[in-house]
């Protein structure tokens, strides 16, 4: 059976990538809806990037866009990394299907309620439709599987030294995702990092012949200009990682931890400030992601996205 999911992201070139993989697999998961949040660009913009890609590789599902921006905090956006569109290298065609009228947040509070098996969500972009949810309507705790997200770190941040973007972007909303007590696996920067794509990797999907892996290597292109300017050796697949643990918990380690989220430090807002001596006395309540296994989860993602109609 596959396992009923809730994808909500801000595409974003890895986040688009991250919705090819979970379309590519309808036999391990079941996207009931893909609500969307602002974070890597507004929320009109990474509402359209997931209708285009989507429209582009075939597939149509509910798409919501959400809040326009985080709980208590202006958005910052991180359009160094993807552009003016929130999606630049491929040009790509308009969207085929529109979005729901549904605010993001309902979709999210009514799939869960009207799933009969627990729902399993995967937010690969700032918390705050996740923590809305979980605000507005607290009895849909206990039919969430759990919350595999990618954000934070356990180590090194990359907005601040001290965090992770997706988690600076919405620190409070963070704080009640990682409080609320559903069972979260952290997809963090200890293991996107290390889950880089390599430009010989890219070469092979531009030479495919393929028009999904040309556009997923023409977003990887755009997503590698950033990352050579910061001294990376390939792009991190960041948002892909989140996915793919769902598809195969394998693909990852992880230890049990507790882990609070940092919202007042002078230096260190949003900060996944990760307990692994266990000196703060606290429960552990995250899986703390500390390595991949790079080569098969880099397979996985090119098997993905080479699957779908040339
Ligand atoms: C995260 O930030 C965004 O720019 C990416 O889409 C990813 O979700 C990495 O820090
Ligand atoms: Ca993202």
């Amino acid at each position: 059976m596959p396992k009923p999911i809730i994808i909500d992201c801000d595409p974003g070139h890895d986040d688009a990538i991250a919705l090819l993989l979970a379309f590519a697999h309808p036999e391990l998961v079941n996207v009931l809806a893909v609500t969307i949040v602002a974070g890597n660009q507004t929320l009109e913009k990474t509402v359209n990037n997931a209708l285009k890609v989507l429209s582009f590789a075939g597939v149509q599902c509910e798409v919501a866009g959400g809040y326009d921006r985080p709980l208590m905090r202006p958005l910052e956006i991180a359009d160094a990394v993807h552009g003016e569109s929130g999606l630049d290298g491929p040009d790509l065609p308009a969207p085929t299907f529109a979005a729901s009228e549904k605010h993001g947040v309902q979709v999210i509070i009514d799939a869960i309620r009207g799933s009969r098996e627990k729902v399993t969500i995967v937010p690969t972009g700032p918390l705050t439709n996740v923590a809305a949810a979980l605000i507005g309507a607290p009895d849909i705790k206990k039919n969430i599987e759990r919350i595999v997200l990618m954000g934070g770190a356990a180590r090194e941040g990359n907005w601040t030294p001290a965090a992770e973007f997706n988690i600076l972007v919405d620190p409070e909303a963070a704080s009640v995702v990682f409080q609320s007590g559903v069972p979260i696996t952290m997809i963090g920067l200890d293991v996107t990092h290390e889950a880089q794509v390599m430009a010989a990797e890219v070469d092979y999907l531009l030479n495919s012949g393929h028009r999904v892996g040309v556009m997923v290597g023409e977003l990887l292109e755009f997503f590698g200009e950033f990352h050579e300017t910061m001294g990376f050796a390939g792009m991190p697949l960041h948002d892909p990682l989140a996915m793919a643990t769902v598809l195969d918990p394998t693909i990852v380690e992880t230890r049990h931890l507790p882990v609070t989220i940092e919202t007042q430090g002078q230096y260190t807002t949003g900060r996944t400030v990760v307990d692994f001596y266990g000196v703060t006395g606290k429960e552990p309540n995250v899986d703390v992601a500390l390595k991949v296994d790079r080569d098969r989860f880099v397979q996985m993602v090119i098997d993905a996205v080479l699957s779908y109609d040339k």
